[in-house]
């Protein structure tokens, strides 16, 4: 370890955006609290990414599919998922998605104070997941819950609430699917009893394993849906003209604006590694068996190669790492960018403008969560 590396550094209080802006021009690499190396810069993030021989991913006891494997077991399971991620498998939803949308610009009300996050993110990401899987609307409140006492669990960095919201997770993904498997042929046919009848090396998934997956497809992705509709509501509001070009750019332009918009403002803040055998990253020694956190929120905006960070879609997106790299690389990349892009197309050509609020500046999460806790916007 070099004598420079910050040694028990506490991100606790902190805006982790604004605190790894400060520390990775000196420190590359930093150990937190818990004594996990966090590597902050790009080319050290994206290195490990892609050494997937010295940086596993197996790093929770808990069975994690397919996020927490390693080799050809992750192969096997990642076809299955990226079967049910593809672009021919998610247009069909593309109009249930507008419809989603629809639906929620309609009922927002005008010129009152709304969360962006809590209020329009939240009940978008539950709302469009529900539609994808097949889940019946009567699980919205139960997941909105769920939710907030998720990201309390995480905010309070206490494993032990955060496997009991993770374990009452798990009842509702079992609520969903035993009937499914009970019904047999009579079971509704949607993504959820497909993925249950799914079958990897030859035999058909087990319970543990479609839970897990499903786990994997809502629990930590619609916080990040929730969080990212909060980033980009306060950067449209923020930046005057961004709300034009979005209502006039065709899609994919669409889809660039907010690739580049998350860049700067990665709510997904880290993954997790653990290292198989000694590696020297970022001028520093790491043992065999440490932990190790890529953060992608640091590494997105590494002057080293975005320079003075400047909103410039075109120019970033080759080196993007919102959604990661490597084997594990976000399968629910097309998916989460859709829905976005969705969402914010159909909001601003429902509302004249989405302002914020004299006197109530958005506010910040603090570590270990990133992007924001609450954007007061007015709808007009
Ligand atoms: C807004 C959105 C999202 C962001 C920023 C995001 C970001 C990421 C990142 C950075 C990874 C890499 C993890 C690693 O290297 O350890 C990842 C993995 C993953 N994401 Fe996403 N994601 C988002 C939405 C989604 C959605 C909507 C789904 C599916 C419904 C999804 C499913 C997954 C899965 C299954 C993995 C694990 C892949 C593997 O281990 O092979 N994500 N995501």
């Amino acid at each position: 370890m070099n004598d420079h590396m910050p040694d028990d550094l506490s991100a606790a209080g902190r805006d982790l955006r604004a605190y790894t802006d400060e520390l990775r021009p000196r420190h590359p690499v930093v150990r937190n609290a818990r004594g996990e190396y966090v590597l902050l810069r790009h080319a050290d993030v994206l290195a490990a990414a892609l050494d997937h021989e010295r940086f596993s991913s197996q790093v929770s006891r808990y069975l994690q599919v397919p996020n927490g494997l390693d080799g050809e077991e992750h192969t096997h399971f990642r076809e299955v998922i990226e079967r049910h991620l593809s672009p021919e498998a998610l247009t069909p939803f593309v109009p249930v998605f507008k419809q989603v949308a629809a639906e929620l610009a309609k009922e927002l009300p005008r010129g009152v104070v709304l969360d962006a996050v809590n209020d329009i993110g939240a009940v978008f990401a539950v709302r469009a997941q529900c539609a994808w899987l097949g889940w019946p609307t009567e699980l919205e409140p139960q997941l909105l819950a769920w939710m907030k006492q998720n990201h309390a669990a995480t905010r309070s960095g206490d494993p032990d609430r955060t496997a009991e919201v993770a374990a009452q997770f798990d009842e509702i993904i079992r609520s969903v699917i035993q009937p499914r498997l009970a019904a047999g042929y009579k079971a509704p046919d949607d993504l959820t009893t497909r993925l249950c009848h799914e079958t990897v090396n030859g035999r058909q998934l087990s319970e543990p394993e479609v839970v897990s997956i499903l786990r994997n497809w809502t629990g930590g992705d619609l916080g990040s849906i929730a969080l990212c509709v909060g980033v980009l509501l306060a950067h449209i509001a923020q930046q005057p003209g961004l709300a034009d070009r979005i209502r006039t750019a065709p899609n994919d332009e669409v889809e660039a604006i907010i690739d580049e918009v998350l860049r700067l403002d990665d709510p997904f803040v880290s993954n997790r590694r653990v290292t198989t055998c000694p590696v020297h990253i970022g001028g520093q020694d790491i043992p065999s068996g440490a932990r190790v956190k890529l953060n992608w929120t640091s590494a997105n905006r590494d002057e080293a190669v975005f320079g003075n960070n400047e909103f410039n879609p075109e120019g970033s997106a080759a080196k993007n790492l919102v959604y990661g790299a490597g084997k594990h690389v976000c399968p629910g990349r097309l998916l989460a960018t859709w829905e976005l892009r969705i969402a914010l197309q159909t909001l601003l050509a429902s509302v004249q403008s989405i302002e914020l609020v004299p006197g109530q500046a958005p506010e910040r999460e603090v570590a270990p969560v990133g992007g924001y806790h609450r954007v007061p916007v007015v709808l007009t």
